[in-house]
């Protein structure tokens, strides 16, 4: 087997048997450590990618962030500053506008670069595997160093249709662990806090594709030690229209 397909296959998960007997086998044949629906609509997949999977994925996210289409630090429509920092392939989001583009017109006009089809992939596993379907061209990157943080707010901005749809977003998080917050569909709605650790998924669609969700801190120092690396990142995955 070629280098490539050797490497593909472990990013996609693919890794025959579960060899941590902790682990369970989820419905489309991926290997989860738990899977837990924490409100309707929105599963926490605990362990879903294994260390090798990471050490691949973080690998190409720190080779795209620095890439020639760089990462940035998105200032908003109130004129703030976003405390990540971000590289929106597949299409663009503006942070002034909220909403896609194919060039970053907020910054410096280069063309979103594309998704690679093997995080494409990983992403309509995920979902696949809580029963949803997700034929993602929208993956946002994010970056959080120590300080890094994102309020609540709801993932709004994708077509009416796809919104209408349920059709889910998939987050996959690498490297330190971050306090997640996830509520309901009204700001007010009580919230609850989950710790997505390096390698888990949060797919969240149908009842629960509007809810409020953020980030309030990054656990320092909580990556494993095999990846070498500070920070978090985080991979959210949309699909624009259906
Ligand atoms: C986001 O809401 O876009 C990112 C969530 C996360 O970093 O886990
Ligand atoms: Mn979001």
């Amino acid at each position: 087997m070629s280098r490539r397909r050797a490497r593909s296959r472990v990013l996609l998960g693919v890794t025959g048997k579960c060899a941590d007997s902790t682990r369970v086998i989820g419905p489309a044949g991926w290997c989860y450590r738990t899977t837990m629906e924490v409100a309707p609509g929105a599963f926490h997949l605990q362990g879903a990618l294994d260390v090798d999977a990471q050490r691949e994925l973080f690998a190409r996210c720190r080779f795209l962030m620095d890439g020639p289409v760089a990462a940035y630090v998105p200032v908003v429509r109130g004129g703030g500053k976003m405390h990540v920092r971000m590289l929106c392939l597949g299409r663009h989001w503006n942070g002034k506008t909220y909403r896609y583009e194919a060039i970053r017109s907020d910054f410096d006009g280069q063309p979103a670069p594309p998704i690679p089809d093997e995080f494409r992939a990983l992403a309509r596993r995920l979902a696949e595997s809580v029963g949803m379907t997700l034929d993602p061209d929208v993956c946002i990157m994010n970056y959080y160093d120590n300080e890094g943080r994102m309020g609540l707010h709801q993932d709004k901005d994708e077509s009416e249709r796809s919104l209408v749809a349920g059709l889910p977003v998939v987050s996959v998080s690498l490297g330190d662990t971050a306090r997640f917050l996830f509520g309901g569909t009204k700001r007010r709605d009580a919230v609850q806090t989950i710790s997505l650790a390096s390698g888990d998924a949060f797919v969240f669609g149908g009842p629960a594709r509007l809810c409020y969700h953020g980030v309030s801190r990054i656990l320092p120092g909580t990556a494993p030690p095999a990846l070498g690396f500070d920070g978090r990142f985080n991979l959210t995955f949309r699909q624009y229209d259906v």
